[in-house]
């Protein structure tokens, strides 16, 4: 499909920001895939649900109320469930940690496929995950893989938590996403790995603007 991107990597690359730059650009829908993981795992979170409950997040993915709505600039996604606003509140590494143990199950996986695919709509769709191109949309045309230095993700990640007020320790970040890079890699159901027919890019010397250029350069539409 000519018309889908998807943009995988690790944590803290900057995935969803230059996705958002790059819906922009084209005018195409995106998908934040981490967000639906992270939503359940807030869900779990407030409902004392174990991370391990499979039966219970399977049903809750099911029946997930959830509005991504874009800013009108598309600098932002406000993400949205059962009619509360949770964009920031699901920023939070808790949430994060919880969604990588989550998203081991495959169960759960499956149960959020459709749901990730029905994002897709005219003209396009930018996807960002970490198998949007191996199991999502193994059909997208245009995959990117995108990589930086454990340090360069840890600082990017921390940057953008306390642009949002969440304050953390920058050496306690950067352990929390090394765990859930080991977690999310090692998986045996779509483990975080590049496509085949992915380009990789490696951004630990590149300006979010300078990455964006480099995918836009990169396709043909
Ligand atoms: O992109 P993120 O940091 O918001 O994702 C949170 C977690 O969700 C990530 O550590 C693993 C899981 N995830 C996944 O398994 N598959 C995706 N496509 C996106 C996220």
């Amino acid at each position: 499909m000519t018309n889908i991107i998807t943009i995988d990597g690790p944590s803290g690359v900057g995935k969803g920001t230059v996705s958002l730059k790059i819906a922009k650009h084209l005018g195409w829908n995106i998908l934040d895939s981490g967000a639906l993981y992270r939503i359940l795992a807030l869900i779990a979170k407030r409902n004392q649900i174990s991370v391990k409950d499979e039966n219970q997040l399977v049903k809750l993915a099911n029946e997930l109320d959830i509005e991504f709505i874009p800013s009108d600039d598309l600098s932002k996604l406000q993400i949205i469930y059962a009619k509360q606003d949770i964009t920031s509140e699901i920023r939070n590494e808790i949430y994060g940690s919880m969604a990588s143990q989550i998203a081991v199950n495959a169960k759960i996986r499956t149960a959020l496929l459709a749901r990730q695919r029905a994002f897709y709509i005219l003209p396009g769709l930018v996807a960002d995950g970490r198998d949007m191109g191996t199991v999502v949309f193994p059909e997208a045309k245009y995959k990117f893989f995108l990589t930086a230095s454990c340090e360069e993700r840890a600082l990017r990640r921390y940057k953008q938590l306390i642009n949002i007020g969440i304050y953390v320790r920058l050496s306690e970040l950067a352990l929390e996403i090394a765990n859930r890079d080991k977690r999310d890699s090692m998986r045996t159901t779509a483990p975080l790995v590049a496509a085949p027919d992915a380009i990789t890019i490696d951004t630990t010397e590149l300006s979010i603007e300078e990455v964006v250029e480099q995918i836009l350069n990169k396709m043909v539409l």
